[in-house]
């Protein structure tokens, strides 16, 4: 059935797809297909930073996003909202479903979207958290300003009454005494009250999707525990939530799915309880084994990947984690494995030429 179209008064067309469809399109809140992001470096060598990465966010789902450092989580979620850096090459799509009424939704194709297009659709359909709020804090306002100025950007309301609701939110994000916090500015807080901070301005457009990278990274134990907790709590009040982190145990605790990355490459998908119970590829396998296990003794505690992520730069047509995988062959090193089912008729897919035999 092809959809209907629909002008929107947003100078473009966008398919409406009626929610009794059978392609099962209505659940998808985000679609990513085949996002590239390289970088042009000297001597016309390329980085292929993010090659090729496709996932689907569903309404209701928390998906994570776990790899190492430098494995293009980052990247991957700038390039939904075209927020890349100025040099990056970014290639492939990226659809948001918006709902319109309760039946229908109309597919927005952000990465065709112009800039005045797209600016509607930050904060106020997906919203962004990042591991320093300080970088995205106006250090000279007060820090409900800030949030005041976010509610009146998506809503036309008094500053009285956006104030009011500045501080309701900032109470609900858990920080005592709102009323006084407000009058904060951003380096009288603690880390962990400025992510907070953070978290209240994006619930304050009221998106449909949050991406939070890496919010914890900078803080201490206990504020990671705190924001985590909350994140929990956000589950039921946003549709959906991208996670990005390189802490599998938090994946575990907090997402429904899970995207493992590695060099630019997924090297497996599934939700949380396959990838625990029966990873298929041997990355996964590995960052499992390295999370930190407080019932094991101390020298078993962790047993981490040996060697880093190699930057793919001019990257050869073979598996990208292949100087550092211990069941590597030959084979492994002729193409570049694709994702494909790992399971029969589930959406768990790995991308390991060897995961059948490994599996027995
Ligand atoms: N502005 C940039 N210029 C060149 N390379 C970059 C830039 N930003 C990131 N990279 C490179 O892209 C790769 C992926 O980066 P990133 O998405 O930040 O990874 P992650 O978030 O998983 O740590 C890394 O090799 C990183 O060094
Ligand atoms: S394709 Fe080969 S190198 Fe890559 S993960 Fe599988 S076994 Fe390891
Ligand atoms: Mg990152």
């Amino acid at each position: 059935m092809s959809a209907p179209f629909q002008n929107f008064g947003d100078g473009s067309n966008h398919a409406v797809i009626q929610e009794s469809n059978s392609d099962g399109k209505p659940d998808s809140l985000l679609e990513i297909k085949d996002l590239s992001v390289k970088f042009m470096l000297a001597k016309n060598d390329v980085l292929h930073a993010v090659d090729k990465v496709s996932f689907v966010i569903n309404r209701n789902e928390v998906v994570g996003i776990v790899g190492e450092s430098g494995s293009g989580k980052t990247l991957t979620s700038l390039a939904i909202l075209k927020l890349t850096p100025r040099l990056a090459t970014v290639a492939g799509k990226v659809t948001y479903f918006k709902r319109i009424s309760s039946g229908e939704f109309k597919s927005v194709p952000l990465d065709r979207f112009p800039e005045r297009f797209l600016k509607r659709y930050r904060g106020s359909e997906i919203a962004m958290i990042f591991q320093d709020p300080l970088s995205s804090l106006n250090p000279v306002q007060k820090v409900g300003d800030q949030i005041v100025e976010a509610i009146r950007l998506h809503r036309r309301v008094s500053k009285r009454k956006a104030w009011a609701r500045a501080v309701e939110l900032m109470g609900q994000v858990g920080i005592q005494s709102p009323e006084t916090r407000a009058h904060d500015y951003p380096h009288q807080l603690s880390g962990g009250m400025r992510q907070r901070v953070m978290i209240a301005m994006a619930l304050s457009m009221e998106p449909k999707l949050l991406i939070a990278d890496e919010p914890t990274t900078l803080l201490d134990e206990i504020s990671q525990m705190q924001i985590i907790e909350m994140m929990k709590q956000l589950r039921t009040r946003l549709s959906s939530i991208l996670y990005i982190t390189h802490d599998l145990g938090v994946v575990a605790e907090l997402c429904t799915k899970v995207v493992v990355m590695y060099a630019g490459r997924i090297m497996e998908i599934g939700d949380v309880n396959t990838i625990f119970n029966n990873p298929r590829h041997p990355y996964t396998k590995l960052l499992i084994e390295s999370i930190p296990r407080i019932d094991k003794a101390k020298s078993n505690r962790l047993a981490s990947i040996p060697g880093n992520v190699t930057p793919p730069i001019n990257p050869k047509s073979q598996c990208r984690f292949v100087d550092r995988c211990p069941y590597a062959i030959q084979k492994c090193r002729e193409s570049l494995p694709e994702l494909e089912p790992a399971e029969e008729g589930m959406d768990h897919l790995t991308s390991c030429i060897r995961w059948r035999e490994l599996a027995s």
